[in-house]
């Protein structure tokens, strides 16, 4: 066959690994591989799709970022983008294609297969919010990101008696919030899937300066917090899947400021933001990414075009794209009530009863 292989979206460490898994295992399958450069800008009439070879395979498997380059180009969404894509697909002779990305990536990857297309999806998303997978690459990575600066900032809160204000990424799912906050110690936890009421979250510093003197609050961007003004969304900060650039939103910032002026104490804010996307990819990210790149080969080679290599403990399942595009795998609530009993001295449910009792 004739492979090509992108990546869409936001890069993040992993992604090398898995376009080696991709190349490698085509190669022991005497196939062709072509790097499709800048997600699916490569595949529009200007784009660019060159030959990879095994040296430009070599020693990428630690490197972050992507050797082919990314962006959020949508060919949905200019007008005959779509058939621009697959006339492009017949003109390089690709008759299998391997993209690797996030919804966004996975969503046009589902059109084209609708169109006929050899295709199959590999997740790839800091986010960790793909359904049906217990992988995504970058998730581990970011989540270690986020979990180290937490290590780190608990020592100067605890000198200084401040509350720190950890901003981390997350659009509608807080995972990185939840799995990088818990395993740095955050006492409080605000993710997108649970609205949180800026009361509720200075009774929560409140309490916690005068038990430990200090505080560190983790904050995913997409959080929505009751009793703060949202900003203005700025048409120029919409990318071209429509949405909206979170980190502009200040809500670290933001909820900070109203600690400070309600609570008279010190606040700090640390914005992870791409830290979080980069780095060493961790030995899971590497070797997951390996082999999800490797199933992807595998999958076009058995007919299994149209779907997404999901992992399901140690498997590697086809899941049709259909079932994966334009559906989110949120936080279940019942795993941020099981956390908030580690990082809340009383949950959010606990003090609702307490004030629904006679
Ligand atoms: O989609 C993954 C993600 O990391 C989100 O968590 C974040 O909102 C977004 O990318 C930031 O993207 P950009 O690189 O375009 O600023």
């Amino acid at each position: 066959m004739r492979i090509g292989v992108l990546t869409g979206g936001g890069d993040c460490p992993g992604l090398n690994a898995a376009i080696r898994g991709v190349a490698q295992r085509a190669w022991s399958l005497q196939d062709e591989v072509l790097g499709i450069r800048h997600g699916w800008a490569g595949l529009l009439d200007n784009g660019e799709v060159n030959h990879l070879s095994r040296d430009d395979v070599h020693g990428i498997i630690q490197l972050s970022g992507t050797i082919l380059g990314t962006s959020r180009t949508n060919p949905g969404k200019r007008e005959g983008g779509l058939d621009e894509v697959v006339r492009n697909l017949g003109r390089h002779q690709i008759d299998g294609l391997v993209a690797i990305g996030g919804d966004d990536t996975l969503g046009v990857a589902a059109r084209l297969a609708e169109r006929g297309v050899k295709v199959v999806g590999v997740p790839k998303t800091i986010d960790n919010d793909i359904p049906h997978t217990d992988f995504c690459i970058g998730f581990d990575t970011a989540a270690n990101v986020v979990a180290e600066a937490l290590d780190r900032l608990q020592g100067t809160a605890r000198s200084h008696m401040r509350t720190m204000v950890v901003e981390v990424m997350g659009r509608e799912a807080g995972w990185l919030a939840i799995v990088g906050g818990m395993a740095g110690g955050a006492d409080f936890i605000a993710i997108p899937e649970v609205p949180v009421s800026i009361d509720d979250l200075v009774a929560h510093v409140r309490r916690r300066l005068r038990s430990r003197r200090f505080s560190v609050v983790v904050i995913a961007e997409g959080t929505e917090v009751i009793g703060i003004e949202k900003p203005p969304v700025r048409p120029t900060t919409i990318d071209e899947f429509g949405h909206v650039r979170l980190s502009e939103r200040g809500i670290a910032q933001r909820v900070a400021d109203h600690v400070e002026r309600i609570t008279g104490t010190e606040t700090r804010v640390t914005v992870l933001g791409h830290l979080q996307r980069g780095g060493t990819p961790t030995v899971r990210d590497r070797y997951m990414s390996i082999l999800v790149g490797s199933a992807a080969v595998d999958f076009l080679h058995r007919d299994m075009a149209g779907s997404m290599t999901a992992v399901k403990g140690h498997e590697i399942v086809p899941v049709p794209l259909s079932e994966v595009a334009g559906k989110t795998n949120l936080v279940p609530p019942q795993l941020y009530e099981m956390g908030s009993r580690f990082f809340l001295s009383m949950t959010m449910s606990e003090r609702a009863r307490r004030r629904a009792a006679p």
